[in-house]
């Protein structure tokens, strides 16, 4: 069978090879063949060697690159009696393969897809059946696919705090969400489906015009605007943004700690460089932590049980994942390229099947 692989030494280098055909299969495995898989700005870090800030993972290359993806069960193996899954059934991978159920682990952090796992850019893969999800009926392949890392951050982003079942709600809670990549706009049809109020930021005008379309509140433009934090004070009648998708790092952390609102959350998803700020340079961030009472918490996807409570929510206001392009199997290497280049609203896919 056909799959893709990376030395983990730059986008132009992946390979689209010959693999052998998934061999008989454990107790508890599940033989899936890939329809769809939706890249992250993760697996272009792969490929490109990026990806090192979690020092504990092992690197192994090559690597068959990416984790998310929608697919339908070709095979049951022994001991799946009590799975739920069956030959058929449309299935999505969760990131993590054991983050089933609470805090995550570090053992969790080393079954992840496309890294340090081998990935989804692949024709068929056995998967554990526990790591895998039933796909909603409504959801079209694409859409299915462009959840497991997306979507569950965003919701996770907003949730985190929240009990089990009780996800965040009323108009008065802001979110604001920075950019339009996957996780953001992810994050944006979550918030307007829980009757949050939404602000998205972003460097282009006529992707904030999609974000309005879509539900979001406010907008603003962060290349014209710089100082967008002082309009999300304007915008709140200077309370701030409840929960913050910190999603810019270095360059936008400073400006997000300057308006969130007291007691607030900036789910810090993106890559916070530029920790140790030189003297004088930049305000440290424990003390822009304490200086408004607010819990910076870092994001790590988020478990099973988290997956299905908000698929519950997707079902029930049938919201359909924003896929901004499609592109073939043969074509990989040009997708996540595409996703390189930011031009994007929303996910990028790839038809595998
Ligand atoms: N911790 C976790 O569990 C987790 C999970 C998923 C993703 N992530 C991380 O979160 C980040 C976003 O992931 P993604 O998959 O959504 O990426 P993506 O789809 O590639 O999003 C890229 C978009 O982010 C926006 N952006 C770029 N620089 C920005 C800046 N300085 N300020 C504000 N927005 C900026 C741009 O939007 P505009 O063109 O609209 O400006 C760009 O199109 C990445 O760093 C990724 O690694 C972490």
């Amino acid at each position: 069978m056909k799959q893709w692989i990376s030395a983990q030494d730059g986008l132009d280098s992946i390979r689209l090879v010959d693999a052998p055909e998934p061999e008989k299969l454990q107790d508890g495995e599940v033989l899936v063949r890939i329809h769809c898989v939706a890249l992250n700005f993760r697996d272009t870090e792969v490929c490109m060697g990026h990806y090192n800030h979690h020092k504990t993972l092992e690197q192994r290359t090559p690597i068959v690159p990416c984790s998310d993806m929608c697919g339908t069960i070709e095979k049951l193996g022994p001991r799946n009696d009590d799975c739920g899954l069956k030959e058929g059934d449309r299935v999505m991978g969760i990131f993590n393969q054991t983050h089933l159920k609470g805090q995550i682990t570090e053992k969790d952090m080393s079954s992840g897809l496309g890294f340090p796992l081998s990935g989804v850019l692949t024709r068929y893969r056995v998967f554990p059946a526990y790591g895998l999800v039933k796909v909603p009926d409504y959801l079209k392949d694409d859409e299915a696919a462009a959840l497991p890392i997306a979507a569950v951050t965003a919701w996770m982003a907003i949730n985190t705090f929240q009990p089990l079942g009780q996800p965040l709600t009323g108009v008065d809670k802001v979110v604001l969400l920075q950019g339009t990549g996957g996780v953001s706009i992810s994050g944006l049809q979550i918030a307007k489906a829980l009757g949050l109020t939404a602000i998205v930021t972003s460097s282009s005008d006529a992707k904030l015009d999609r974000a309005r379309k879509l539900g979001a509140d406010h907008t603003i433009n962060y290349k014209t605007t710089p100082a967008w934090q002082d309009k999300v004070l304007e915008l709140t009648g200077g309370k701030g943004a409840d929960v913050i998708f910190e999603t810019g790092g270095a360059e936008t952390l400073e400006k997000s700690f300057s308006c969130v609102a007291y007691g607030g959350l900036i789910s810090s998803i993106g890559y916070l460089s530029g920790k140790e700020d030189a003297p004088g340079a930049r305000i440290n961030a424990n003390v822009l932590a304490l200086r408004r009472n607010v819990t910076l918490k870092g994001m790590l996807n988020g478990p099973k049980e988290r997956f299905e409570e908000m698929l519950g929510l997707y079902s029930r206001k049938q919201i359909h994942p924003v896929v901004d392009r499609e592109f073939e199997f043969g074509q990989a290497k040009d997708a996540l390229k595409y996703l390189v280049g930011g031009l994007h609203f929303g996910k990028v896919v790839v038809k595998v099947a």
